[in-house]
C-alpha cells in the first residue's frame, strides 16, 4: 500500500510570542517543520501534504521544496478538520500518516512502526509522560484495547489521572479517514473537530485500533512555547553530541557543543567547549578545535589546529595549519598546508600559501599570497578604493615588515621585502627591498612644551 503523509501546521502558536510562525522556529538551525519533513521523507512517501493556515505564505516561502503539496486550512476548526482538508488530494487506497509540524524530534523508525500496523485499522502513537496535563488521554477497556481519546478539557478527574497520552501522530487507511472524518462532530468543550474522534467510530465498527508507545517522552515533545523549544533543542544537540562521541570524536563537554547543520569528523578529532558548527563543516583526522570557536561552512584538513575564540566562515584550512586564538577567517579564505593565522588577524577572499604566516593584527583581503611568506603585525591590504575592490599579489618568500599598508592593486614579486611602516603603492620586483616611509630626523636641543599657567 502506498504512503501519503499529512503534516499539520496551521495553528497559530500564540504562546511563542513571536512574529515568526511557530513551525518556522529553528531547532539546530533547521525549522521545526523542516525536521518533520525530513522524518517524513525518510519513509519515502508518495506525497507530503502540508496543511497550513496562520502565516501560510511565510511558511510556504520558507520551504520551497517541490515534493510538498500545500493545502490551506482557512479556519482552524480542529485537527480532524485539518486532515479532512488534505483528503481530496490523497489516493483512497493509500495509508495516511498524520504528523504535527511542532513535534520535531520524531524518528523515522517510530513512524515506520506506526505505518506498518495501519494497513487495516488506525494506529496511534502514544506516550507515557510524567505530567499529562494538557494532552488527550488514552482510554482503554479492561482488556487493554484502545477505546477513545479524551481531551484534557473534556476529561473527568479520573480520566485526567491517566498517564498515557495521545502524541497526536497517527496512521490510518485513507478509505477509513474518508468514511469517519465526515462523521466527526464538534460537540465538545472546545467546539473543534477532533481527529482522535475517528477512533471510537472505528472501534464501533469492530476494528481494533493499534498503538505504538513512544520510546521516550522527548521524541514526541510538542513545542508550544520557547521553554519547550529549548527542551527540544538541547535534546537534539545531546543526540548529535552522543553520535559524535560514538564515532570517536573527543568532546570536552557533551552539553557544550552546538551543531546547526552537518558536521563530519575524521579520526581523533578533539572539540573543546562552546564550539558552534553551522552549515556543512568537515574536520579531518587529528583536528583540534579550541574553546568558543564558530565554524560555518568550513573544511579543516588533517592535523590543523583552530585555537580559542576563532571565527571561520566559508573557508578552507589546509593540513597542519594553525588558526587563532582570536582569528577571523571570512568568506573565500583558503589556507595552505602549515599556514599560520594568529591573533586579531582577519582574512577575506585570501589564498595563503604553504607555511605562510600572518601572526598578529593584520587584514588580508582580496589577496593571493605565495608560499613561505611572512606578513608582519599591523599589515593591511588596502583592497577597497571606496568604489571597487582590488587584488594584492604577494609572491613566494616575501617578507612584509610590520605596520605596512599595501595599496591594491599591487604585486610584490617572489623574494620581495617591504620595510616596516611602508605604504606601498607601486609594484615590488623580485628580491627588491621597498621602503616607503618618511625618513627619521633627530633634532637635538629641542624644547619640550611647558605647562601654561592659566586657570581654565
Ligand atoms: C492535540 C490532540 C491531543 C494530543 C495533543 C498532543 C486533538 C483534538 N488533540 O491537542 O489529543 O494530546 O495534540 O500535542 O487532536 N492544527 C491544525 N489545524 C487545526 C488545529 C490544529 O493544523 O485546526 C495543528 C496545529 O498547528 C498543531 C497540531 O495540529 O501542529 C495540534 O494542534 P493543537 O491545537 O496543538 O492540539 P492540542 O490541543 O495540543
Ligand atoms: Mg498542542
Amino acid at each position: 500500500m502506498s504512503l501519503e503523509v499529512v503534516i499539520l501546521a496551521a495553528g497559530q502558536g500564540t504562546r511563542m510570542k513571536s512574529a515568526l510562525p511557530k513551525v518556522l522556529h529553528p531547532v539546530a538551525g533547521t525549522s521545526m517543520l523542516g525536521h518533520v519533513i525530513n522524518a517524513a521523507r525518510a519513509l519515502e512517501p508518495n506525497a507530503i501534504h502540508m496543511v497550513v493556515g496562520h502565516g501560510a505564505e511565510q511558511v510556504r516561502e520558507a520551504l520551497p521544496a517541490e515534493d510538498l503539496n500545500w493545502v490551506v486550512q482557512e479556519q482552524q476548526l480542529g485537527t480532524g478538520h485539518a486532515v479532512s482538508q488534505a483528503m481530496p488530494g490523497i489516493a483512497t487506497d493509500s495509508t495516511v500518516l498524520v504528523l504535527y509540524g511542532d513535534v520535531p524530534l520524531i524518528l523515522p523508525t517510530t513512524l515506520s512502526q506506526l505505518v506498518a500496523q495501519a494497513s487495516e485499522a488506525p494506529s496511534l502513537l502514544t506516550a507515557i509522560v510524567a505530567d499529562p496535563t494538557g494532552y488527550g488521554r488514552i482510554i482503554r477497556d479492561n482488556a487493554g484495547a484502545l477505546q477513545s481519546v479524551v481531551e484534557q478539557k473534556d476529561a473527568t478527574s479520573e480520566q485526567q489521572a491517566i498517564p498515557e497520552i495521545n502524541t497526536g501522530l497517527l496512521a490510518a487507511p485513507a478509505a477509513l479517514l474518508n468514511t469517519y472524518l465526515p462523521q466527526v462532530k464538534n460537540d465538545n468543550n472546545q467546539g473543534e473537530y477532533y481527529l482522535p474522534d475517528i477512533l471510537p467510530l472505528a472501534v464501533a465498527d469492530g476494528l481494533s485500533v493499534g498503538t505504538v508507545l513512544a520510546a521516550s517522552e522527548l521524541e514526541v515533545q510538542g513545542v508550544n512555547d520557547r521553554l519547550q523549544l529549548n527542551l527540544v533543542e538541547r535534546e537534539y544537540q545531546l543526540r548529535q553530541a552522543q553520535a559524535l562521541m560514538r564515532a570517536g570524536v573527543h568532546l570536552a563537554d557533551a552539553s557544550r557543543i552546538d551543531v546547526r547543520g552537518e558536521l563530519s569528523c575524521g579520526v581523533d578529532v578533539s572539540i573543546d567547549i562552546n564550539a558552534v558548527f553551522e552549515g556543512k563543516v568537515t574536520l579531518g583526522d587529528g583536528v583540534s578545535i579550541g574553546p568558543n570557536c564558530v565554524l560555518r561552512n568550513v573544511s579543516v584538513a588533517a592535523g590543523a589546529q583552530i585555537h580559542a575564540m576563532s571565527h571561520l566562515e566559508d573557508a578552507v584550512v589546509g593540513e597542519e595549519a594553525n588558526v587563532g586564538p582570536y582569528a577571523r577567517l571570512r568568506t573565500g579564505t583558503d589556507l595552505g598546508r602549515g599556514a599560520r593565522i594568529g591573533n586579531f588577524v582577519e582574512t577575506k577572499k585570501a589564498r595563503i600559501g604553504e607555511g605562510s604566516k600572518a601572526n598578529h593584527l593584520a587584514y588580508v583581503g582580496d589577496a593571493e599570497v605565495g608560499d613561505g611568506v611572512n606578513i608582519g603585525a599591523g599589515t593591511i591590504t588596502c583592497n577597497y578604493d571606496g568604489v571597487n575592490k582590488h587584488l594584492t599579489e604577494i609572491g613566494n618568500g616575501v617578507f612584509v615588515g610590520s605596520n605596512s599598508t599595501l595599496v591594491a592593486p599591487l604585486k610584490i614579486e617572489d623574494g620581495g621585502f617591504v620595510g616596516a611602516g611602508s605604504t606601498v603603492t607601486r609594484p615590488v620586483n623580485q628580491e627588491e627591498l621597498a621602503v616607503a616611509r618618511a625618513r627619521q630626523r633627530n633634532i637635538t636641543g629641542w624644547q619640550r612644551p611647558v605647562k601654561k599657567d592659566n586657570k581654565d
